[in-house]
C-alpha cells in the first residue's frame, strides 16, 4: 500500500464525514456511509502500522511522518484539515485500532466546534480510540527559517553549480551534464520538504550574477508550480531541467549588450531576442541528449511565446500553443524577471505588482489556469513582500497560507514610530485584528527583506 496515498485518501474521507456531520443528523444515512468508509480505511492502514498519526509542524501536515503536499487534488481536503489544527489548537491527532463508526462520527463533529470544546470532549474521556495533543503557545508558528540550514545549503550548492554551467558554457569548456542533474534531483528533494523555504531564497537577488540567479530562480519557481500541479519525479526533472537551462542561450550575447545599462535601441532588442534560438543550440551542444535535454530545448525555444500567440521568435502557424512545461516556465520566468533588478530596469517591481501584472495579463500572455495555481502558490503578497500593516507598523512577509491568499504570516520589523524592531511573527490567517494597508518598496524603510528570510 502505497502510505502517502493512503494518507491523501484518508484525508478527503475524513473530511467528507465532517462536511456530512455538519449537515446531517448523526443517525443519517450520508454520516452512518461516510463514517464506515473512514473506518474500513483506517483498518487497513492500521493492520501494517501502530497507529495513525496526523501531526501538524511548521504550518506542514504530516501523516505518519510524511508531508502531506498541497496538489490540486484534494486541496480543499488539506487545506481544511490544516485550518482546523489551527483553529482547534491541535498540534497532532492519532486514531488507534479498534475506532468505531459511532466514535469517528463524534470525533469529526467536534471540527465544527471551538478549541475550548474540543479540549474538554477529550479530556472528559469522550474516545477511546481518538488521541490529541494540544499545541503549545509558543509553537502556533514554528520558527521554521532557524533549521533551514540544509536548504540554504542545497540552494547555494545548485547556484555554484549552474554558475559553473553557465561559465563553462561562456568559455566553451565541455560541460558536465551529470553533477547539473543531480542539482534537479536535491532541489525537488528541498521543494518536496519545504517549498515555502526554498522559494524564500529565490528573493534573494543578486545583481552581479543576475543570469545565475535567474536560472536557478526559475528552475526552482517551476518545480513549487509542477509540484502543485501533481507531477511525477520524472516529469519534475524535465521542467525543473527545462526551468534551469531556459536562458541558456545568453552566454552567446555580447556582454556589453547583456549589461548594457539603460535603455535598448530597437536592433539591440533585436539581438537580445536571439537568445531562444542560442538556448536551443547550447543545449544540443551537450552531450548525451535525450528526452529531458529534449524538452528542455522546446522549452528553450518557446519561451518567450505567449499563450495568445503572441512573443518571439515568431510561430508558424501561430495558433500553436506552447508546450506545457513552456507555459509555466513562462510564468515563473516573467514574474522573476519583473522582480529582479535588470541593467534596463534597475529597479524592480515589488512582488505584489508583478503578481497583479500576471493576474492582468491572464489568457493573454499567460494559461489562465496556471496563473490561477501561480496566485496559490505565491499569494498575493509573495514571501519578501515589505507591508503598512493597520497597526502602524512595518512587517515583511514571512510565509504564504494555501487557502489564504490575501492573508501570509508575517514579521514586524517596524514599530508604530517606524524604529527598528525584532517583533512578533503573525499568522494574519488567525489572527484577524491586523490588517494590510498596502505593500510598498522596501528601501521606504530601509528594509532589507532577505535579512528575516536567510
Ligand atoms: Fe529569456
Ligand atoms: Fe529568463
Amino acid at each position: 500500500m502505497n502510505l502517502y496515498r493512503s494518507g491523501k485518501d484518508l484525508i478527503n474521507q475524513f473530511y467528507a464525514l465532517v462536511k456530512s456531520t455538519q449537515i446531517y443528523d448523526f443517525k443519517n444515512d450520508v454520516v452512518l456511509a461516510a463514517a464506515d468508509k473512514f473506518v474500513t480505511h483506517l483498518d487497513k492502514i492500521l493492520i501494517n502500522a501502530p497507529q495513525v498519526e496526523f501531526l501538524r509542524y511548521r504550518d506542514y501536515i504530516f501523516f505518519n511522518k510524511l508531508r502531506m503536499r498541497f496538489e490540486i487534488e484534494g486541496y480543499a481536503s488539506l487545506q481544511f484539515l490544516s485550518e482546523s489544527f489551527k483553529i482547534l489548537k491541535l498540534k497532532s491527532i492519532s486514531f488507534l485500532p479498534g475506532i468505531t463508526p459511532d466514535e469517528a462520527i463524534r470525533f469529526a463533529a467536534l471540527f465544527r466546534e471551538d478549541h475550548d470544546l474540543m479540549l474538554k470532549s477529550m479530556t472528559a474521556g469522550d474516545f477511546r480510540s481518538v488521541a490529541v495533543q494540544f499545541a503549545g503557545p509558543d509553537e502556533e508558528i514554528p520558527d521554521f527559517l532557524q533549521d533551514g540550514e540544509q536548504t540554504k545549503r542545497t540552494y547555494f550548492k545548485a547556484l555554484m553549480v549552474t554558475k559553473n554551467l553557465i561559465q563553462n558554457l561562456w568559455t566553451g569548456q565541455p560541460v558536465n551534464v551529470k553533477s547539473f542533474r543531480r542539482v534537479v534531483y536535491t532541489l525537488i528533494d528541498s521543494i518536496s520538504q519545504d517549498e515555502y523555504g526554498v522559494m524564500a531564497l529565490t528573493t534573494i537577488k543578486n545583481f552581479d550574477e543576475y543570469t545565475f540567479n535567474h536560472s536557478l530562480n526559475v528552475g526552482i519557481l517551476t518545480l513549487a508550480m509542477g509540484q502543485r500541479l501533481g507531477f511525477d519525479k520524472k516529469n519534475l526533472v524535465k521542467l525543473g531541467t527545462a526551468g534551469l537551462l531556459h536562458d541558456i542561450g545568453k552566454v552567446e550575447i555580447n556582454k556589453d549588450l547583456l549589461y548594457k545599462p539603460g535603455k535598448l535601441t530597437a536592433p539591440e532588442w533585436d539581438r537580445l531576442k536571439l537568445h531562444s534560438l542560442y538556448s536551443v543550440r547550447q543545449i544540443l551542444k551537450t552531450r548525451g541528449l535525450d528526452e529531458i535535454s529534449i524538452s528542455a530545448l522546446v522549452s528553450a525555444y518557446q519561451h518567450h511565446w505567449n499563450y495568445n500567440g503572441t512573443g518571439y521568435p515568431a510561430q508558424v502557424p501561430s495558433e500553436i500553443l506552447p508546450s506545457f512545461l513552456s507555459r509555466i516556465i513562462r510564468i515563473c520566468d516573467a514574474y522573476d524577471a519583473m522582480t529582479t533588478p535588470r541593467p534596463y530596469h534597475p529597479i524592480p517591481y515589488i512582488p505584489t505588482l508583478a503578481v497583479r501584472v500576471v493576474w492582468e495579463r491572464q489568457g493573454s500572455f499567460f494559461d489562465p489556469i496556471l496563473v490561477k495555481i501561480f496566485l496559490q502558490l505565491f499569494g498575493l503578497y509573495p514571501v519578501g513582500s515589505c507591508l503598512e500593516l493597520s497597526s502602524g507598523e512595518v512587517a515583511v512577509v514571512l510565509k504564504e497560507n494555501p487557502g489564504h491568499i490575501d492573508r501570509p504570516i508575517i514579521k514586524i520589523v517596524r514599530n508604530r514610530d517606524q524604529e527598528p524592531v525584532d517583533g512578533a511573527r503573525i499568522d494574519l490567517s488567525v489572527n484577524a485584528d491586523v490588517n494590510i494597508d498596502r505593500a510598498v518598496y522596501p528601501q521606504k524603510y530601509r528594509i532589507n527583506p532577505a535579512v528575516y528570510l536567510t
